[in-house]
């Protein structure tokens, strides 16, 4: 399966699926990552992997529908079939959604449909919340809103820190993406069938 991965950050979950690509746990391939920010260290990233990669500044272009139209001739371009987000801070627009859809993907750091948007760990410790987690869901026009596809807590001990809660979401989510996304690209799970026949009414 041919995907992009799209990222404006460190891009840890962009490697832990590149390591489960050479692990052979993911049968998938790599064709692009596309940035929104020149100096992001996932650039880096996909310099050392050798990943190809398309970087744009959005300020450049007059609207979302113009940059990712750009985009969208880089992906198909390179035959690319699935769309991965993994710390994109955009909302996807209509050009991306009609060309890609049911076939992009997002991660997102809490237990939808708490705390959409913005740092939602943040949020979440603001709150309170004593099980906190991460989902995995189909991407629509919304913010975090589409369906979700899979979803993984953990419970908050009285002593963890921000820091240390960071960590425990970035470990979640290293493997419940690449073997989430394995589960969609061979069609097998469960926890899936409920989100596409939710897609497809
Ligand atoms: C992750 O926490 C992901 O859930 C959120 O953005 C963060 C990206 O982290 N959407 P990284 O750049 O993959 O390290």
């Amino acid at each position: 399966t041919k995907i992009a991965v799209f990222a404006s950050g460190s891009g840890s979950n962009f490697g832990a699926i590149l390591q489960a690509i050479e692990r052979k746990e993911l049968d998938a391939t790599v064709e692009l990552l596309i940035c929104d920010k020149p100096n992001a260290y996932v650039m880096e990233r996909a310099r050392q992997a050798g990943v190809d990669s398309f970087v744009f500044q959005a300020k450049s272009f007059s609207s979302k529908e113009q940059y990712e139209r750009v985009i969208l001739e880089q992906l198909q371009s390179k035959n690319v079939e699935w769309i991965v987000l993994a710390g994109y801070m955009r909302l996807i627009g209509t050009v991306l959604l009609t060309s890609y859809e049911k076939r992009i993907i997002n991660i997102h750091p809490s237990l939808l449909p708490a705390f959409a948007g913005k740092d939602a760990v943040g949020q979440a410790i603001d709150y309170g919340v004593k099980v906190m987690g991460v989902t995995v869901h189909f991407v629509d026009e919304g913010m975090d809103t589409g369906p979700i596809i899979s979803q993984q807590s953990f419970h908050v001990q009285g002593d963890m820190s921000r820091s240390v809660i960071e960590d425990q979401i970035h470990f979640i989510e290293h493997e419940l993406y690449p073997e989430t996304l394995q589960q969609l690209f061979t069609k097998k799970g469960v926890h899936m069938v409920n989100a596409n026949e939710r897609m497809e009414e």
